[in-house]
């Protein structure tokens, strides 16, 4: 039987039925509720998207109330566990876990587009030396769509399939890039022989010597973290890459796109302001003062809080468990005693039980990331280059998907009726302020 929702409209005394699908109302079906024919009909109202699906997705699963996060049904922890980054990328991007076969081609095929065009070099070459890495990584990843102007045949899957090899190959070595121009330091080409993350490492901090050997430790905690950072089903970013492709946009500029959501401090931005905040502490014995002084209203605790996990975000255990590995090659970062009574405390505040916030996964990755040597403004591009995967695999879904159209909202429309055009030597001042 249909499941349904009965629905009483006390303007006109009337009974509609509204078909529930997958336990949702669609509500286009709310259109057909009016007072009359001239009516518009009822939408959805819903800023922020706090419960509206946009979508239909077969990529990641959620629960946020059980702090559980699945990547095509395969659990984040046994992911983290098991398999390599580029692994995981394939099972999102194709749906299945590669075979040694297929595992074997793919990496060759992403290894074989680590490099970028001289003139893409040049055009980093042109940043200031004190520009921010996302900013850089951002526009390079846009400047990519003018190399490749084949890209924008996005319905065609073989130029897609393209596009999605070419970005995974190549976000790390940009990546790199914005950081050795950060130094003043020469480029360094990418090395076949080395793995993804191997190889961005020997890209970061090779110097003279002829052959860059990067602490597998390392390279293994930075493998983790990406498969961490893969995809998080609708975000912010996500959702930008996903409406930015609606409009047919190629891939370089709609990946361009999300990597600008995804720098707000409000989302991947947070790992950069954790250290910010952290540093601001300074010490262990300044953190209830702290905590006091955000529950007064004056900032959030950085780190902390998820629109989706409200018990604990699965991703912020495995960060702290990598945080041990990765201390053991680096030594133990002090900020790590600071954060962890930040943690202990505020899950002890009724402030925070309340509201059900708990670290999320930017909270210890910044402090891994600063232990591994990197500069607190390069933290959101670590994000961004695992997290190109979770954008291409979201844009293709949207791609295939004979459901989705351009993405358009509606709007309540609450401003001024129509009104005369006054000429302006007739006009008095009516604004207060241009900055309120
Ligand atoms: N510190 C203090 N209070 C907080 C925090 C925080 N980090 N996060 C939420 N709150 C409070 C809000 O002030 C609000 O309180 P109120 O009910 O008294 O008004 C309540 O908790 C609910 O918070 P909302 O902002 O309504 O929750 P929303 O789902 O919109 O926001 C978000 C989620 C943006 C992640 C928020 O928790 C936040 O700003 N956290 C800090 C930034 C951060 O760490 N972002 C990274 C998220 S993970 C990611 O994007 C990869």
């Amino acid at each position: 039987m249909q499941e349904s929702l009965t629905i009483t409209d006390n303007r006109t005394n009337t009974r509609h039925e509204v078909p529930l699908y997958k336990g949702s109302v669609r509500t286009m079906d709310l259109r057909k509720i009016q007072t009359g024919p001239d009516d518009f009909g009822v939408m959805g109202y819903d800023p922020a998207f706090m419960n509206t699906a946009s979508c239909q997705s077969a990529i990641t699963f959620i629960d946020g109330e059980k702090g559980i996060l699945r990547y095509r049904g395969y659990e984040i922890e046994h992911l983290a566990e098991r398999c390599s980054f580029l692994e995981v990328a394939y099972l999102l991007l194709f749906g299945e876990l590669p075979t040694s076969a297929e595992l074997k081609e793919w990496v060759n095929t992403i290894t074989h587009h680590t490099m970028i065009h001289e003139t893409t070099k040049k055009f980093l070459e042109g940043f200031r030396y004190d520009a921010h890495p996302m900013g850089m990584f951002i526009s390079t990843v846009a400047a990519l769509s003018t190399v490749y102007p084949e890209a924008r045949k996005v319905q065609d899957p073989a130029v897609r399939h393209l596009q999605i090899c070419r970005l995974i190959g190549k976000v790390p070595t940009i990546a790199a890039y914005t950081y050795r121009h950060s130094l003043g330091f020469p480029y360094v080409y990418p090395d076949n022989e080395l793995a993804y993350t191997a190889n961005f490492m020997n890209m970061l901090w090779k110097m003279v010597e002829p052959k860059y050997q990067a602490n597998p430790i390392l390279a293994r905690a930075l493998d983790i973290l990406f498969i961490l950072h893969a995809d998080h089903e609708q975000n912010c970013s996500a959702n930008v890459m996903r409406s930015a492709g609606s409009s047919y946009a190629d891939p370089f500029v709609s990946v361009a796109a999300a990597a600008a959501a995804l720098s707000g401090p409000l989302h991947g931005g947070a790992n950069e302001e954790v250290l910010k905040m952290l540093d601001e502490i300074g010490s262990k014995d300044r953190v209830p003062a702290y905590i006091e002084q955000i529950k007064a209203g004056h900032g959030k605790l950085m780190g902390f809080g998820h629109r989706v996990y409200k018990n604990y975000d699965p991703r912020a255990r495995i960060v702290k468990w990598t945080a041990n590995q990765v201390f053991q090659v680096t030594g133990r970062n002090p900020k790590l005693d600071i954060a962890l009574e930040l943690e202990r405390i505020a899950l002890e505040d009724d402030y925070f039980i309340k509201r059900k916030l708990y670290p999320n996964v930017d909270f210890y990755s910044g402090i891994i990331y600063q232990a591994m040597g990197f500069k607190p403004e390069m933290f959101t591009v670590l994000f961004a280059i695992p997290r190109t995967v979770g954008w291409l695999a979201q844009w293709q879904e949207m791609l295939q998907d004979p459901e989705q159209k351009i993405a358009r909202p509606r709007q309540i429309y609450v401003g001024k009726e129509a009104r005369e055009l006054m000429p302006i030597e007739k006009r008095a001042s009516r604004v207060a302020s241009l900055t309120e």
